[in-house]
């Protein structure tokens, strides 16, 4: 499957047609980004990371009875998938307070949360990602019915349930993460996107050291190395 034309270029993927109306591929990008763009740099090898991870994720999800949209890594940079229409929700898992919970809500950094969290934000780069509540996504019409609300909360807390099985097992705290779902051709609801340490916040399990996208938002370096222990770590057979 080749590449044919480009759909969408994002902060972190090029997105192309292909021959197959019903496939795209998406191209992993270095570039990294934060703070909604504000803060910008790039890192070479962290697109080919990310797909790897990525794939290794959604494989594993797929085995586990997640649909997705995923279809096969092509190479380092490119993975064909489905096409879907983008759910215009980011779907929040928190197990750990940090980062804006902390911020906006003054619950102290690394408290472990008594329940799983599950929010919605707004993915809209413009209004800078606001916070939901299940009136505004149907005022804002981003589902049909707000059943799909629960089944989009349902499926985060069996994906939080599985990924954070499977990286406790690798020393790997999965603290919060942000799932983007889409509809498929016959309108079924799938997970999209990508599952990689710039959409996951990830503690190493004994030393507490960051292993995703906080290093580059923190400046603390050492991005690649940490992506590349993920993917080693993910790697392992348990
Ligand atoms: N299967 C899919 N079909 C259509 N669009 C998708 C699919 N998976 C992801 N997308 C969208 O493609 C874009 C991926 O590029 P990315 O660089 O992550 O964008 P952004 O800057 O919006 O985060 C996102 O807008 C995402 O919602
Ligand atoms: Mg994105």
């Amino acid at each position: 499957m080749e590449k044919a034309q480009l759909v969408y270029e994002g902060k972190a993927k090029k997105i192309w047609s292909t021959q197959d109306p019903d496939l795209y591929i998406s191209e992993f990008k270095d570039d990294l980004t934060a703070f909604n763009g504000e803060k910008k740099s790039s890192e070479v090898g962290k697109g080919a990371l990310n797909n790897k991870i990525s794939t290794v994720l959604f494989k594993y999800l797929n085995q586990k009875g997640v649909p997705s949209h995923f279809v096969q890594m092509l190479d380092d940079n490119h993975m064909l998938h489905k096409k879907a229409d983008v759910i215009f929700i980011e779907v929040i898992v928190r197990n750990i307070a940090t980062g804006s919970l902390s911020r906006n809500l003054g619950i102290e950094d690394g408290k472990i949360l008594p329940f799983t969290l599950v929010e919605f934000d707004y993915k809209d780069d413009a209004l800078g990602d606001p916070k939901l509540n299940d009136q505004h996504c149907m005022i804002l019409e981003l589902v049909k019915n707000e059943s799909e609300l629960d089944y989009l909360r349902f499926m985060a807390r069996r994906i939080n349930t599985l990924l954070k099985d499977f990286y406790a097992k690798r020393d790997l705290t999965l603290v919060d993460f942000k799932l983007e779902f889409g509809r498929d051709s016959d309108d079924n609801i799938i997970l999209i996107d990508e599952l990689s340490p710039d959409n996951f916040r990830l503690w190493d399990s004994n030393s507490g050291k960051k292993m995703d996208k906080d290093r580059f938002r923190e400046g603390l370096g050492g991005i690649k190395v940490a992506y590349e222990e993920v993917l080693s770590r993910i790697l392992e057979e348990k």
